[in-house]
């Protein structure tokens, strides 16, 4: 008997027309299906009324770029098809569009099927071809042969997260468009060979010897609502039914429904039932492994001196051990376990040299494996970054899964990680220049395995959340170019004080601590870039040293040259710490005691009190007017708060926290000169006297201070 190439695809739905209307929503229904009619116009859904299962519309709910819907040209609408089938959406911008099916339950199996009617719905009669994805990983080519035809593309995968989604890439070969979309979850056991690393593609699925030749066996007939295909040619056949229930086996993996099973086909002559089909090669496997579960039930009454038994050959090889001997209505199913790789696959059913009756078979599915090893993003780093592109607008790409599938997909102006087993995670985020309005998202803090954020030159406003801080990866965070209020946070420069966050930030932001009159807004030239942007902790080891090394020398010396700057501190500013044009300042003077008696005319006005000594007013040599905080003997701060405190304010050239021009010590003495602000609150600000939200009160500053010491030793 000749082999039939019948395994072909194309085929039309014969679907059920329209009926009422309903309000739908795009989330499962109580039987857990989701059914979508896409390019639906309008948001109200329908209920088939030959199915009775209600189709949602996907206006602009399901996806991130709404697309455009069409009704596909009146020449192709012919009564068996289906409504859904009569609009589509198309997305003729963006190399990957997506549809976002939720409230599912991560692990569980679930089918979805996309259907495709080009339809000419753009009068242009150009057939597209473009890929489809589940999830993150490649499903099917989509490959438009004719516009009347109506394709049905099938997948079956666990869900890992409690959404999934449908993206359709544009490969550049015509405008990707979809019908319809539907969800249909399974039961855990149905299907054993679809796992977490792998899914099935449906080549063909074939129901045989239906009465009906235009019915398509689904729900309700099959609670799975999978689609049946009727196999049409009987040339060769001899069609059997039955009008008994057939029964399943328990367990029954497959679950073909009794109305699939009750009619089968049997060769009019002959002994032999052959299929078969070649592998479709996939984009990233040429070959791809298959799965073939054929459904035997038998549907006569055997008298005792008959047997029907038959042997399964693949390619002319045994292929079960054992002759299949069918059970009387009671399914019955041969599978394998484990995929198939071969380059052509022909399946011989014939009967056994005892058999006194040919082979049936009732039903077959034959599936590809598509592999599901791509993993979709951390689900926190999806949410968070969803957040934002949602707060921003952001546009560009940012459709789909964020990292992928592979750094192909990735969405612009991101950079993920990936490692073998666990998801991908969000390290860099450059959004500087897009255009950014409102204020920093605190979404960005939930962004937890993130390295490089930068936000500069955008409009953002308000506080910077202190939230940042608690990015432990975080160590790039740019700020700069915004118009940004309030004080850095001090978790922020705690870890810039630790050395392990390079922060930058500047001052054109003229609403800069307007809020209280705590921290007036710095009338300083422009000397502001300011820059913290330092590993401290070495900073401050090597001030160290270089204080040591000067109080040392000058020890020996007597009176130092004041104009001279330590020399480590030089080489190293101009060696190993220049950032663009910002270069790290130490422009601090030293002052010799001698000098700060002079400057504050011998410590004749107290400007205040702080906690660690006097602050006295003062006027440099050019009439500058300084602060001068005096430490006291009773004070308890130690050399190194001292010089870590002096290392802080040397770097932090900022309008909230008071700039020090300068420092001296020697033995007991120890001085910081500071600039006086104008509206006189510098010993309040050295008190923390009069912390106004936005600023960082001095206290803290201390406290960084004295941390940031302790971490030296
Ligand atoms: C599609 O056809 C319906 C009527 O069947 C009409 O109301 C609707 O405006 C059409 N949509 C488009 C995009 O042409
Ligand atoms: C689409 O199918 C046609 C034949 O049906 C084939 O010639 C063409 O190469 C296919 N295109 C792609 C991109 O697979
Ligand atoms: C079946 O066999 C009979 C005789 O053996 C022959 O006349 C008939 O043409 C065959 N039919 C087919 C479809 O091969
Ligand atoms: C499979 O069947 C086809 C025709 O049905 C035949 O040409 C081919 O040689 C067969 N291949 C194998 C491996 O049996
Ligand atoms: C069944 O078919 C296979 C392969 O086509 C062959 O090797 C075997 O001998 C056949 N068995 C019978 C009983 O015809
Ligand atoms: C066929 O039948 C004979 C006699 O009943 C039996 O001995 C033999 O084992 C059977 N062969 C198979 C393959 O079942
Ligand atoms: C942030 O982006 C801007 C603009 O692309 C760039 O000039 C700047 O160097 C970036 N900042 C950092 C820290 O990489």
């Amino acid at each position: 008997m000749s082999a039939t190439p019948w395994l072909l695809l194309l085929l039309c739905l014969a679907g059920a027309a329209g009926g009422g209307v309903l309000q739908a929503r795009a989330q499962p229904d109580t039987k857990g299906f989701i059914t979508i009619d896409c390019g639906l116009q309008g948001e109200a859904g329908y209920v088939d009324n030959v199915i009775m299962l209600a189709y949602t519309s996907d206006n602009g709910k399901l996806t991130d770029d709404a697309g455009t819907c069409h009704n596909i040209s009146g020449e192709y609408i012919t009564p068996s098809l289906g409504k859904s089938m009569h609009t589509v959406r198309s997305f003729a911008a963006g190399a990957r569009n997506c549809y976002t099916l939720r409230s599912l339950v991560p692990g569980l199996k679930y089918l979805i099927r996309a259907k495709f009617m080009y339809g000419n719905y753009d009068g242009l009669n150009r057939l597209p071809v473009f890929d489809l994805h589940v999830g993150v990983n490649y499903w099917y080519t989509v490959n438009i042969s004719s516009p009347g035809a109506a394709k049905s593309v099938e997948a079956i995968v666990v869900v890992p997260d409690d959404f999934t989604q449908v993206c359709l890439i544009n490969t550049g070969a015509g405008t990707p468009f979809i019908s319809g979309l539907d969800l249909r979850p399974l039961k855990k056991a149905i299907y054993p060979q679809v796992t977490n690393a792998q899914g099935l593609a449906l080549l063909a699925r074939f129901n045989f010897g239906p009465t009906d030749k235009t019915e398509l066996i689904r729900y309700p007939d099959d609670p799975l609502d999978r689609f049946w295909f009727p196999w049409v040619n009987s040339v060769l056949w001899t069609e059997m039914s039955t009008t008994r229930k057939v029964s399943h086996l328990n367990p029954d993996l497959f679950e073909a429904p009794p109305a699939v099973l009750g009619t089968a086909i049997r060769p009019r002559n002959g002994s032999q039932i052959q299929f078969s089909w070649e592998p479709q090669p996939q984009p990233n496997d040429p070959s791809p492994a298959y799965f073939v579960i054929m459904y035997f039930t038998e549907l006569q009454l055997l008298p005792s001196n008959a047997l029907r038994e038959f042997y399964i050959n693949l390619n002319g090889e045994l292929w079960f051990r054992d002759g299949v001997r069918p059970a009387y209505l009671y399914s019955g199913v041969n599978y394998n376990n484990f995929a198939l790789r071969k380059n052509q696959y022909n399946i011989t059913i014939n009967a056994t040299a005892n058999s006194t009756l040919p082979p049936i078979i009732n039903a077959v599915e034959v599936f590809s494996v598509i592999p599901t090893t791509n993993l979709v993003t951390d689900v926190g780093d999806v949410s968070a970054i969803m957040e934002i592109k949602a707060k921003y607008q952001v546009r560009a790409n940012w459709i789909g899964d964020p990292c992928g599938p592979g750094t192909v997909m990735v969405w612009d102006s991101l950079t993920c990680s990936y490692a073998i087993a666990s998801p991908p995670r969000i390290r860099r985020v450059d959004l500087s220049s897009r255009g950014l309005n409102g204020d920093i998202s605190s979404s960005f803090a939930n962004l937890k395995a993130i390295q490089y954020l930068n936000l500069s030159t955008n409009n953002l406003v308000g506080l910077i959340p202190d939230a940042l801080s608690q990015l432990t990866s975080l160590t790039v965070l740019d700020l700069s170019g915004n118009r940004l209020s309030g004080s850095i946070p001090y978790g922020l420069l705690r870890r810039v004080q630790d050395g392990s966050l390079d922060l930058r930030y500047d001052e054109i932001n003229p609403d800069l601590c307007t809020d209280g009159n705590s921290c007036q807004p710095d009338k300083r030239k422009s000397k502001l870039a300011m820059y913290i942007a330092i590993p401290a902790v070495v900073m401050v080891a090597i001030a160290v040293v270089a204080l040591i090394v000067c109080f040392t020398r000058r020890k020996k010396q007597g009176s130092m040259n004041n104009s001279v700057k330590p020399q480590n501190e030089i080489s190293y500013t101009s060696e190993n710490y220049v950032y663009g044009d910002n270069s790290l300042r130490l422009e601090n003077r030293r002052f010799t005691y001698e000098e700060i008696e002079v400057i504050t005319n011998n410590f004749q006005k107290v400007l205040g009190q702080g906690g660690f000594g006097k602050v006295y007013n003062g006027y440099l040599e050019d009439g500058t007017q300084v602060a001068v905080k005096l430490r006291s003997d009773s004070s308890g701060q130690g050399f190194k708060e001292f010089v870590a405190e002096a290392q802080i304010l040397t770097r932090i050239h900022h309008k909230n926290l008071v700039s020090m021009i300068g420092y001296g010590k020697d033995g007991e003495y120890m001085a910081l000169v500071y600039e006086y602000m104008s509206e006189g609150t510098v010993q309040e600000h050295i008190e923390g006297s009069r912390y106004h939200g936005g600023c960082l009160p001095w206290k803290h500053r201390l406290r960084i201070a004295l941390e940031s010491a302790q971490g030296t030793q």
